[in-house]
């Protein structure tokens, strides 16, 4: 790789990815981003899987192509947990997905009930169901499949109120008590969860730890890209696209900015 900072493309069905770009981006504040969203196809919770396959890999094969990115973050829980393969296979630049942090749940858990939150689509995947065969054999493991919450993110970003009763309602069935064990680890295995960490922990039965994959994967992008090398004092400004223009609101648009990124006119 050259010295020049790497452009990274991160990708994801919505808003959701912003929560894994923003530790990427305090790692290499000095690379420059791309952000893509596929508003137009969102939500992938629902999608068949076939669909969901050929819709990844098309979009991020043109994406790649347009922005020649060193590296490709795939920050979707729901297209990691089924795409990467294919994607590896069509492109040659490094891609890291993003897939339920089990693991690191299972290893922090003292009651070993452990809840995994996530979209129907992943909670339903092999490679979910094989994370959990190697990973959390010691746990009682409650698959949560919130099908709503997801879209709750992308209204909260777009500037619209979200009632708390709704939001317990979609968390609530991940909160288990069997006689004196309580759930005390959730997994936030849909990038969209943690943009809404404020309202679960004031909506919460009691205090779990949440777990967040997004600084895992932050620390795997500099195991493969390196420590930034240039002055950062000013890091430059990120890129945004959304598959559907009509998603942008202009609370997305100072949302994005928050993070680095500003709207993408081109074509
Ligand atoms: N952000 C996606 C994930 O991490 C899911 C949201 C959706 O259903 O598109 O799984």
């Amino acid at each position: 790789m050259s010295g020049n900072p790497p452009t990274i493309l991160v990708f994801d069905s919505g808003v959701g990815g912003l929560t894994v770009l923003a530790p990427i981006r305090a790692a290499r504040p000095d690379a420059h981003y791309v952000y893509i969203g596929d508003t137009a196809c969102f939500p992938y919770g629902e999608l068949p899987e076939p669909t969901l396959i050929e819709q990844v890999t098309t979009i991020i094969t043109e994406m790649a192509e347009r922005f020649q990115p060193d590296l490709i973050v795939i920050a979707c829980h729901t297209a990691s947990t089924l795409v990467l393969p294919e994607l590896r296979a069509r492109l040659s630049i490094p891609i890291i997905g993003t897939v339920p942090a089990i693991k690191p749940a299972a290893e922090q858990s003292k009651s070993k009930l452990i809840s995994v939150l996530a979209t129907q689509g992943t909670v339903k995947r092999d490679y979910t169901a094989t994370l959990i065969r190697d990973f959390a054999g010691e746990c009682e493991v409650t698959l949560v499949s919130a099908s709503l919450l997801a879209g709750l993110a992308e209204a909260v970003l777009r500037g619209e109120a979200v009632e708390d009763a709704a939001i317990l309602h979609e968390i609530s069935p991940a909160f288990v008590a069997n006689e004196d064990k309580k759930t005390d680890c959730i997994v936030l295995a849909c990038t969209h969860y943690p943009l809404l960490l404020a309202a679960f922990q004031r909506v919460a039965p009691w205090s779990v730890t949440w777990i967040d994959p997004a600084p895992a994967i932050a620390r795997r992008v500099v195991q493969l890209l390196g420590e930034a090398k240039t002055d950062t004092a000013t890091p430059p400004r990120g890129l945004a696209l959304l598959t559907d223009e009509a998603s942008w609101t202009n609370a997305l648009e100072s949302a994005f900015a928050d993070y680095g990124l500003v709207r993408f006119n081109g074509k």
